[in-house]
Parts: structure tokens; C-alpha cells; sequence
């Protein structure tokens, strides 16, 4: 058997997981990179099923991550990985098990002091400043549901058909200055431009601060990334910026009367409006991530995704009535959320197997997604799906996406424009995409339009 391995020996690896798990300072972002290299093209059939850990962030980076969890859904759907960077951790990787993980919060708790919501969190005594940030996604009844309670309004229908117009008339501006036959980077042009007026909007900033609030967002992203910081805790420093500059605008608007916009919402609520400055630079970041990386990545991912699938792309061109079933399936595809984490909250049956108290639970929606037991046909794009809605996307039960309408709107109102002007976006440059497990990003995408 083939290891995926190439660095350091299991014993450096599992002293490294130990430090990891004290969170000790020293310990750098490159030094978990080296000692977890793998293979990102490792035929995951030829490894030991022992063996296989689809955590790790290279396989999104290279996207050769699918086959590792469609071995894992065919031989053993909920899989127990004694081993990672992340530590122990169980994968489940079906459709069906992932919505009953999704619906049992009384099992499976996302509370940020059991580890949270992402497979980086350690539990309790290890958990260090970059985990524990408590925010509304990582709570549990009631105190989940009284902070969501609060930006849900936002995201009602009536309030996104009052926002339609705004978008279309951004989304026809980004568009009519793109180039004509030079290559660029859809992704800062379009999807970037896009999702980053839309997040200003939300919190009624100034546009001009828009890509502010992009970087911050960037580097929630890329706190473990050794190319970006040594340490998470060097990238976390970059965020107490974001958390002054939000303080301003909340404390203002605490004193004027209540407004439609994310900040006036939390000032004017007693659940939201005396939280402490973690809390509150969490619920920032939870707002900034959710409304920014996820639509950006559906914006570039569709581009890519047509442009795998020509067959696709001409039956889009000839019916362009399909959009708004395209933008659902766009969304399936990409899957721009990778996983959410939860910890067991008492012992528990999944799958036949015995999940223990305290254990720590991925759920992989980008497997889900794939899961051809539950979607006909899953593993291909198919612009005109049946039930195309059925995706685990979005997540489900109590958590599920507050904002996945609004998502769905800017989808579909940037390809309705697209498709009004130009005939074919072509990919023409090598696709660079982000190194992580847990959100699915495109950094690079060079398209060129032809006259
Ligand atoms: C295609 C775009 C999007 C995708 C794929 C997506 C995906 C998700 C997922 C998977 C969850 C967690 C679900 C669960 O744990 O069951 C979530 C939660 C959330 N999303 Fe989205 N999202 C998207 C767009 C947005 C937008 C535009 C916003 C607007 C700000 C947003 C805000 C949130 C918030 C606040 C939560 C936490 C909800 C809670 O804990 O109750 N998302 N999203």
C-alpha cells in the first residue's frame, strides 16, 4: 500500500498533533504543511482505507479531493480517521447521513467551546484565540436562535425584491467594463466586484471600503495558509483592524433610530447589542464570510463548471430560461462550503457505528453533493435537473444558510445580464484555487470575451 505522505515519519507526525492540540506557540503554519505533505494526485484506491484523510486542504487546492470521498461513501460512509492534522475526527460523507447530523442539534452540537464549526477547532483547554470566536453559527439553542432571530429580516422576500434593482444595475455596470479579447481574472473583475458592493449594502458602509471588508474575509480564509501568515495567530492580528472599524459604525448607530442594515439590527437588539468584543468581531466575521466568499466562488464556479460541460453552455445559450435552475445547480456543483463540523453531545448510533461523546463530526457537503444514492446522476452538471433544489449545499435544520436566497438572486441576476451581452465567457489560463478545507474557492479564473 502507498502512503499519501511524503514528508516527516508517523512518529514526527503524531508528536506535531500533540503540539497542535496544546496549541503551542510555536508551532508554524509551514511546519504542519511539511509534516502533512501529501501526494495531491495519490490514487486514493491504493491506499489503505486506514490511510485515507480527505482533510487534508492540498487535495481542494490540486481538486483531486472527489475520489477520496467516493471511495469513502462506497467502503465506509461514516468513517472514523484517528489521524490528521485536525486530530481525531469522524467523516461523513452520505447524503442522507449528513442531513440527519444537519438536523440533530441535540446530538451534535456546533458550540464554539466543543471545537465549533470548522475541523480546525480543538475542544476546550487546547482551543486558542483564532477558534473561539463566538459568533451565531457556532451556538446552540436558544442562544442561536435569538441572534439569528435578529438579521433574519434582512434576508426576507419582500427585502431582496427591494434589492433586485440595485444588484442588476451593478451587476450591468461590472459587465459593461469588462475587456474585449484580453484575458483577466474573472474573479477580481466580476465575482469580487459583485459580492463585495452587495456586503457594503448590507451593513451600509461605504462602497468605497468594500475591498476592506474583502480582505478581511480573505484572511479568516487563509489563517493556516503558510504562504499567507507563519501562524494563525499572526493572521488573527489583521482582524482586530476589522473589528475597530465595525465598532465605529455599531456604537453610531446604537444612538440613531433602528435602520434596515446588519449593524443597525444588532445595535437595536438586546440579544446582540451588548456583546463582547470577541463575540462581536465574531458575528462580524460570521456576517462578512457567509455574504462574500460563497457567492463569489458560485459566480466564478459557474463560469468553469459551463465551461467543462460545452454541452452544457449551448443548452444555456439556446433556452436561457433555464438560469434560475442553473444558479441551483451551479451551487450543488461548486458546493462553496466544504464542511461543518459539530462534537457529539452524548453517545450516539450513526451509520452502525458508535460515535462517542466529545467526538468530533465533519460533515462533508461537498460529498453529500455527489452522493449518487440520493441524486440521479450526481457526479454530472446538468443545467436542467429535476428537484435541483436537493443539495446539501445550504446546510439544513436550525443552521441552515440565512442567506441562500440572496445568493441564489445575485446568481441569477449577473447571468441573466451576462447572457443579454455576450455570447460565450471562454476559460483561456490555468485556474489557481484556494488551499483549504472549508471553504471551496477559485482565486484565479482568466476568461477572455471575444467581440
Ligand atoms: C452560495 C452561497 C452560500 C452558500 C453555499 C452558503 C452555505 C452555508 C452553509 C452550509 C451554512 C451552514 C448550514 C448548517 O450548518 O446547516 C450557512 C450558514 C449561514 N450563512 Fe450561508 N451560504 C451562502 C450564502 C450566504 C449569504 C449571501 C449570506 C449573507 C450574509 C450567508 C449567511 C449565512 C449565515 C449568517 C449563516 C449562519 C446561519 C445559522 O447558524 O443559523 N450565507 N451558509
Amino acid at each position: 500500500m502507498t502512503t499519501q505522505y511524503l514528508g516527516s515519519s508517523h512518529t514526527e507526525r503524531k508528536a506535531l498533533m500533540e503540539q497542535r492540540r496544546r496549541r503551542d506557540r510555536t508551532l508554524t503554519n509551514q511546519a504542519v504543511a511539511d509534516a502533512f505533505a501529501v501526494d495531491p494526485n495519490v490514487d486514493p484506491y491504493a491506499l489503505s482505507l486506514d490511510d485515507i484523510d480527505p482533510s487534508n486542504p492540498e487535495y481542494f487546492q490540486h481538486d483531486t479531493h472527489q475520489r477520496h470521498f467516493e471511495r469513502l461513501r462506497a467502503e465506509d460512509p461514516v468513517h472514523y480517521h484517528e489521524f490528521s492534522m485536525f486530530g481525531a475526527y469522524w467523516s461523513v460523507t452520505r447524503y442522507d447521513d449528513i442531513k440527519y447530523v444537519d438536523t440533530h442539534h441535540d446530538l451534535f452540537s456546533s458550540h464554539w467551546s466543543h471545537g465549533g464549526i470548522s475541523i480546525n477547532g480543538i475542544p476546550e483547554q487546547g482551543t486558542d484565540e483564532t477558534q473561539r470566536l463566538p459568533m451565531f453559527v457556532a451556538e446552540d439553542p436558544p442562544k442561536h436562535d435569538e441572534q439569528r432571530r435578529v438579521v433574519t429580516p434582512l434576508f426576507a422576500p419582500n427585502n431582496l425584491a427591494e434589492l433586485e434593482p440595485l444588484i442588476r444595475q451593478r451587476a450591468c455596470k461590472i459587465l459593461d467594463n469588462l475587456p474585449i479579447n484580453e484575458e483577466f481574472n474573472w474573479v477580481r473583475r466580476v465575482s469580487v466586484e459583485l459580492t463585495g458592493q452587495m456586503l457594503a449594502t448590507l451593513f451600509d458602509v461605504p462602497q468605497e471600503d468594500r475591498m476592506r471588508l474583502i480582505d478581511w474575509s480573505d484572511t479568516i480564509g487563509s489563517l493556516s495558509d503558510p504562504d499567507e501568515y507563519s501562524s494563525p495567530e499572526e493572521g488573527f492580528k489583521k482582524l482586530w483592524e476589522c473589528s475597530d472599524y465595525f465598532k465605529g459604525y455599531f456604537e453610531e448607530r446604537k444612538k440613531m433610530p433602528p435602520k434596515f442594515d446588519l449593524i443597525s439590527l444588532l445595535a437595536h437588539d438586546k440579544s446582540t447589542n451588548e456583546m463582547d468584543e470577541r463575540e462581536f468581531l465574531g458575528n462580524i466575521m460570521l456576517l462578512i464570510v457567509g455574504g462574500n466568499d460563497t457567492t463569489r466562488n458560485s459566480i466564478s464556479g459557474g463560469v468553469l463548471a459551463l465551461n467543462q460541460n460545452p454541452g452544457e453552455y449551448d443548452k444555456l445559450k439556446q433556452n436561457p430560461k433555464l438560469i434560475t435552475n442553473m444558479v441551483s445547480e451551479i451551487i450543488r456543483w461548486q458546493s462553496p462550503v466544504i464542511h461543518m463540523a459539530r462534537t457529539a453531545t452524548q453517545d450516539t448510533e450513526l451509520g452502525g457505528k458508535t460515535i462517542k461523546k466529545g467526538d468530533r463530526v465533519v460533515m462533508w457537503y461537498i460529498s453529500g453533493n455527489r452522493d449518487e444514492d440520493a441524486i440521479p446522476r450526481a457526479n454530472e452538471f446538468l443545467i436542467d435537473r429535476r428537484n435541483v433544489r436537493q443539495h446539501t449545499a445550504f446546510g439544513y435544520g436550525i443552521h441552515r444558510c440565512v442567506g441562500n436566497r440572496l445568493a441564489e438572486m445575485q446568481l441569477r441576476v449577473i447571468w441573466e445580464e451576462i447572457m443579454k451581452r455576450f455570447s460565450h465567457i471562454e476559460v483561456t489560463g490555468d485556474v489557481k484555487r484556494l488551499r483549504s478545507n472549508f471553504v471551496h474557492g477559485i482565486r484565479e479564473l482568466p476568461v477572455t470575451i471575444r467581440a
